[in-house]
């Protein structure tokens, strides 16, 4: 039976981006195998934050995927840090993935960069070991995630690899990513030669925006010289952006959309690609709203660790047996 499991940082402020990228397909995979999906709290330890933004981020990302569609009797939603396994194979993994290759990890170089070199965090550099744990945990073969962390597997893969190598083949699955043919990479409204991150308040669209703000960032969207609705991602990047937001979420090929819109003014598209976008969060912003404030997401998350920390401690134990580590049980 296939295994896929994905998680999100809760760094709060989570956006269009991550919805289009991930979330929003978390719950497609809950008919086709076993799901795992996880809140990654100590990642979200990597850059600085402060406690009670980050205790509420991790309420409000619950509830966020509940909100999705993900139905917590097919999948098993959880918290990384209550699952005391992921930090207990973290030790052991870290000595088989190299300084060489973590530092040209592109996430760690582009955040890294933002930072004075004493105030870069093992953490931050040490992020895939981490995540590789995550995933070869639940003996995941199927790892939905956005392109920004298409690398992050591939270097789980090399660890795989090297580990199975060197102890046998059985002692870890090998993962393959997972990414959506559109909106893989949502980027910003404002500037759309970067990525919407959780860090610009006018390009980004958060989860949690009124829908008369999510409107009105559409309709000053940035957009390209010329009056043709046409995807050509190097010289109209403001259009083909829009165009990917629409096709994502209408779950229509970006040719579908191209065609749809033929004849349209830029202002005529961006409003209809306004009405789509808050077609979709406005039923879904209601919902998180009503599961957090009925905080049904506690026993969600409490029954989410029971059943995940079973099935990691099976791994936990077959890596420490493989490596050379003493049972003092048997
Ligand atoms: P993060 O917010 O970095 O924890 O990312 C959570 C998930 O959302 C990952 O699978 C990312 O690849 C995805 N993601 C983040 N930003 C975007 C974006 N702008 N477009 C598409 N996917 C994204
Ligand atoms: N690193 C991912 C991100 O920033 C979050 C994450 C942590 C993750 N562990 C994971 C995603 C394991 C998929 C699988 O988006």
């Amino acid at each position: 039976m296939t295994r896929i499991l994905s998680g999100i940082k809760p760094t709060g402020n989570l956006t269009l981006g991550n919805y289009i990228g991930a979330l929003k397909h978390f719950k497609d995979f809950q008919e086709s195998g076993e799901v795992f999906i996880f809140i990654a709290d100590l990642h979200a330890l990597t850059l600085p934050i402060d406690p009670e933004f980050l205790r509420q981020n991790t309420r409000d990302l619950a509830a966020f995927y509940l909100a999705s569609g993900l139905d917590p009797k097919k999948t098993t939603i959880f918290v990384q840090s209550s699952v005391p396994e992921h930090a207990e194979l973290n030790a052991i993994l870290q000595n088989y993935l190299y300084m060489g290759e973590l530092s040209r990890m592109t996430q760690f170089k582009e955040k890294s960069a933002k930072l004075k070199d004493s105030a870069i965090g093992l953490g931050l550099f040490a992020y895939p070991v981490l995540m590789a744990a995550d995933i070869v945990l639940y003996d995941a073969d199927t790892v939905p995630v956005g392109e920004d962390q298409v690398q992050h597997v591939e270097i789980t893969r090399d660890l795989v690899n090297r580990l199975n190598k060197r102890y046998g083949e059985k002692t870890l699955v090998l993962p393959n990513y997972k990414i959506n043919k559109v909106g893989a990479r949502i980027m910003s409204l404002s500037d759309p030669s970067v990525k919407m991150s959780k860090s610009d308040p006018k390009g980004d669209i958060f989860l949690k925006d009124p829908m008369n703000v999510v409107r009105k960032k559409i309709m000053s969207a940035v957009t390209d010289l010329g009056n043709e609705v046409k995807y050509d991602k190097e010289n109209k990047p403001g259009i083909s952006n829009l165009l990917t937001i629409y096709a994502s979420l209408k779950e229509i090929s970006i040719e579908e959309a191209e065609a749809h819109f033929q004849g349209y003014r830029y202002g005529d598209f961006k409003k209809e690609v306004a009405d789509v976008v808050v077609a979709e969060l406005e039923p879904f912003q209601q919902r998180y709203q009503q599961i957090l404030d009925d905080q049904s997401y506690l026993p969600v998350l409490r029954e989410g660790a029971k059943k995940a920390s079973q099935i990691a401690h099976v791994t936990l134990k077959r890596v420490q047996n493989a490596v050379g580590l003493l049972n003092i049980d048997e």
